[in-house]
């Protein structure tokens, strides 16, 4: 275990039933804030129609410390909601990860949920194969154990537009709650409600007058997690790609030496870059304050009571205006309808302020489907084409501008081999948008450019932390390995080899291995070719099989490499072999899925049904493991 479970914090206050009123639950797994933002809109519009009712929102892992009192709060919810985002191969977000497995484990307690109603809202991408699975799983599940579905589960795509779901199926919720949380004498008193912008309260300030700004990073902290991330020198910087590449890939190293960072081979680094300066100043522009301008955000009034509209984002510490936009701010998102709506409330020209809203509305759907989500419209070049509408900077930061997210990369070594390094391989973001411009990734032009403590005192540096993960090789060194990764899809794999070389060095036995990698082309992105070469030489990898997809005339992937292995494959899945894929989930992993499919079917000469059962067994008993994005 790298780092403790996050601290209980069970606010008890949020799970009593205030006086007469009935209570309502409202969980929420978050990975980004969407699913949190979701569950704390539905309160809010709840708490303004019905006064009759108290409405707790809760974080699933703050609910309950372990299982027995998952158990014994369920047992005491009568009305409950949802809201639940799939992530990677159809995972549970980290703060849903205990309650889902607990949950999923349970099909032998009965319906011992009968006193519950509930509704599922989820939220995932259609693009990707397990389509908002958590929340499938859960609605169902709620409703084998007994549970009342009031409504059906809402599913929520991120690849259209999400926050109409959301309102399509909280329009479902309303009728249903009317009827729950009605009067004695059966008269709903539902209020009408329009949302309230967000909106901090906002103090200009000193400098001298605040802490300073870096004091959430835990250098000296005993926990190093997503609040409390390391600072992280970069140590070591290179381009993996040859001149010949019309494309880049960067290996960094990071230095956590004396961190008391520690991390297993598969794990995630999770990365907070700033924005490229090119997108602050642009924004500085936009906003017409100065960069210097030093204010702290509130979600409090003056005398320390809440503002109203709870939902806010929690506030980041006191900075310049061009600190906040290059931490918290993201800028190169499509704004959101809400956004849009917000820069409506401040558009001081009553033609832009009209057409925003028409933008965020039923009737502009279409026109928000195009000219916003199928364009790739940045914010800033959202606010560039409604250069009336300036709001206010509490507003800015509650509504316009998400917080920037954090970027996650698989390990790409060993604490075996690197036990004082983070190493991370990435691949540059640089792609044509429909509107012309050229999207930079925010994190990896940073990463490409980032300048390692060997080539100059003021290295660049990043807060960091580690994000566990189930991505591990076999405890048995002598189990059989198959590993699929083209692309930066080997990163993880380039750690597993480290510590199988390291393991065999130490004297274990190691079972065999087979490494599937693809690249375009030999000449320019065979990316840690002689560290492969040197692996097999050293026995830490048995075979080393490579499909270049642009090198003749018909594209070759690792999928049709398998195929021709098949044989073998399916000989060392008869011996116990472990199967890794990591990579790209659209198309690589849901191909090389299909091929395994095959594979199995036609060594093992059955059926489609039972290979699909075996394949899945495989995935159930943690044999066949995905690390895929
Ligand atoms: P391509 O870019 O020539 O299509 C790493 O990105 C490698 O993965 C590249 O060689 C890329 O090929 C290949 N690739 C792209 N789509 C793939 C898919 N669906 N399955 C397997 N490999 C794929």
């Amino acid at each position: 275990v790298i780092q403790p479970l996050k601290p209980l914090i069970v606010k008890e206050t949020e799970l009593e039933v205030d006086d007469g009123k009935k209570k309502v639950t409202i969980f929420f797994g978050t990975q980004t804030g969407t699913a949190e933002g979701f569950a704390k809109a539905l309160a809010e519009e709840a708490r303004a129609r019905y006064d009759k009712a108290a409405f707790k929102v809760i974080d699933m892992d703050d609910y309950a410390a372990d299982d027995e009192e998952y158990e014994a709060k369920l047992k005491k919810e009568s009305l409950a909601f949802f809201f639940l985002a799939t992530y990677g191969d159809g995972e549970p977000t980290d703060n849903a990860a205990r309650f889902y497995k607990w949950f999923a484990e349970g099909n032998e307690r009965g319906e011992w949920l009968r006193h519950l109603q509930y509704g599922v809202f989820g939220l995932g991408n259609r693009q990707y194969e397990h389509f908002n699975k958590v929340a499938k799983v859960v609605d169902e599940l709620l409703a084998e154990q007994g549970g009342k579905r009031l409504v059906p589960v809402g599913l929520g795509d991120d690849d259209q537009c999400i926050e109409d779901d959301f309102s399509a199926w909280r329009e479902l919720v309303w009728p249903e709650l009317d009827q729950l949380l009605q009067d004695e004498d059966g008269t709903t008193v539902s209020t009408p409600y329009t949302a309230a912008i967000l909106e901090y309260r906002v103090v200009f300030c000193n400098p001298s007058d605040v802490p300073v700004e870096e004091k959430h990073l835990a250098n000296g902290h005993a926990v190093i997690d997503a609040q409390h991330p390391f600072r992280s020198n970069v140590a070591i910087r290179k381009e993996l790609h040859t001149p010949a590449s019309d494309r880049s890939c960067t290996h960094l190293e990071f230095d956590i030496s004396g961190s008391g960072l520690i991390y297993e081979t598969g794990d995630h680094v999770g990365v907070y870059c700033e924005n490229l300066s090119e997108s602050v100043e642009k924004a500085l522009d936009l906003i017409g304050l100065s960069p210097n301008t030093y204010f702290s955000i509130h979600t409090d009034n003056e005398d320390g009571t809440p503002l109203s509209g709870s939902s806010l984002p929690p506030p980041f510490p006191p900075c310049t205006l061009k600190t906040a936009l290059s931490k918290y701010a993201d800028l190169l998102s499509s704004p959101k309808k809400a956004a849009l709506l917000a820069l409506a409330a401040h558009a001081s020209d009553p033609t832009e302020a009209d057409k925003l809203r028409h933008l965020a509305s039923p009737a502009g759907k279409d026109e928000y489907a195009q000219w916003v989500v199928a364009s790739q419209r940045s914010l800033l070049e959202v606010m560039a084409a409604f250069p009336s509408a300036r709001p206010p900077l509490g507003v800015f930061f509650a509504a316009v501008a998400p917080r920037l997210q954090p970027r996650f990369y698989s390990i790409s070594s060993s604490p075996k081999m690197a036990p004082s390094r983070i190493h991370v391989t990435c691949a540059l973001v640089y792609d044509k948008m429909p509107t012309g411009r050229y999207h930079k990734g925010v994190c990896s032009t940073w990463i490409k450019n980032s300048v390692p403590v060997s080539e100059g005192v003021n290295c660049s540096w990043a807060p960091i932390f580690v994000r566990q993960s189930n991505f591990k090789l076999p405890a048995d060194t002598t189990v059989p390995i198959i590993m699929i990764g083209p692309g930066t899809g080997l990163a993880p794999f380039r750690g597993f080899l480290q510590e199988r070389l390291a393991l065999k060095e130490a004297g274990a036995d190691l079972g065999p291995s087979l490494l599937f990698f693809g690249c375009r082309i030999h000449k320019m992105d065979y990316i840690y070719e002689d560290e492969l070469n040197n692996f097999v030489e050293a026995g830490a990898l048995s075979e080393l099989i490579v499909a270049f997809s642009r090198e003749g005339s018909i594209k070759v992937y690792v999928q049709h490499k398998m195929a021709e292995k098949a044989s073998e494959i399916w000989n060392l899945i008869s011996q116990g072999a472990y199967i890794y894929v990591c990579g790209d989930a659209k198309g690589m992993a849901r191909d090389v899925h299909r091929t395994l499919h095959s594979i199995v079917q036609e060594e093992g000469s059955m059926d489609s049904s039972k290979a699909e059962s075996l394949v899945k067994n495989l995935q159930m008993s943690g044999r066949y493991l995905r690390d895929v994005w």
